[in-house]
């Protein structure tokens, strides 16, 4: 059967993407943060994934305000992304996974979830900038990906809880489908960060560190948070943790930690970085 191998957590501040086209990651604003990422590539230049599921929030590329599925997923054979409108390279396309997205699909209406199944979407950098980070040079080698879409920018947004129990969901289907596949899960997005409005540049250092503990250990109490509850401690796109929740619900077996990186401010946010293994 497939198996999670583990779960990796980062923000996709565009600017990061900037950055790296940029050749700017010693640069003293960047060094910090990119510090954090040669343990995670190795790691998956060792384990090798077959595929990546990528839980992330489309910003307004694909999905606007008019149009907001509350879940979606990829079933394309393969990905691009394009101009969001504020200058951010585009990248390679990546390739998609279909056999086992349409499984999940299957799994997922079964259980009482019905997520909008997309054989055609643009990916922004909620997706982008994650894999860039993980593989420089956009060097995907063999991996697949498999987009799973959380509404994190129009009310009404999934309560935590059901982000979790997304995930929770999507690892038992992994595990029910036949092969011999390592997948690896990304929650993108967060941590704290408030981009508009009279709080904008709010961040909550002593949150972020919090839920990154919780995250390992005790994820469910992070699914006791409404979205109002986060929008007021950890900023209106604070509420992108959901990305983080939903990744964590996948991982269903004995979750250790293996690396932690956390600099705040880059750009507006409180970046996160975790690599959890799951046996
Ligand atoms: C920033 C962070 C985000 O999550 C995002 O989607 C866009 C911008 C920022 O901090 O600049
Ligand atoms: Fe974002």
């Amino acid at each position: 059967m497939a198996k999670i191998i583990g779960g990796i957590t980062t923000s996709h501040i565009p600017a990061i993407g900037i950055a790296m086209e940029r050749g700017l990651e010693n640069s003293d604003y960047w060094r910090d943060f990119f510090a954090g990422y040669p343990p995670l590539r190795e790691w998956l230049n060792e384990q090798q994934p077959d595929i990546a599921i990528v839980f992330y929030n489309d910003h307004g590329l694909e999905m606007f305000l008019d149009k907001k599925p509350t879940f979606a997923i990829g079933c394309a054979p393969r990905y691009e992304n394009a101009d969001e409108g504020w200058g951010i390279a585009t990248i390679p396309p990546v390739t998609g996974e279909t056999e086992l997205s349409w499984h999940i699909v299957n799994e997922l209406v079964e259980n009482d979830f019905d997520p909008t199944v997309c054989q055609d979407i643009k990916v922004d950098h909620g997706l982008t900038v994650p894999l860039s980070l993980m593989y420089p040079g956009h060097q995907y080698q063999h991996l697949k990906v498999i987009p799973v879409c959380i509404n994190c920018e129009r009310h009404p947004m999934p309560k935590p809880s059901r982000c979790f129990a997304l995930g929770q969901a999507i690892g038992r289907a992994v595990a029910s489908f036949a092969g011999e596949q390592k997948v690896v899960v990304f929650g993108t997005g967060g941590l704290s960060h408030q981009l508009d409005g009279e709080r904008a540049g709010f961040i909550n250092a002593d949150f972020d560190n919090d839920c990154m503990d919780k995250l390992v250990s005790d994820p469910q109490a992070l699914t006791q948070y409404s979205n109002d509850d986060l929008i007021e401690i950890a900023g209106a796109q604070g509420v992108e943790l959901n990305m983080w929740i939903a990744m964590r619900g996948c991982l269903l077996g004995k979750v250790t930690e293996a690396q932690r990186n956390y600099v705040a401010p880059i750009s507006n946010t409180g970046a996160g970085m975790q690599l959890l293994l799951n046996d």
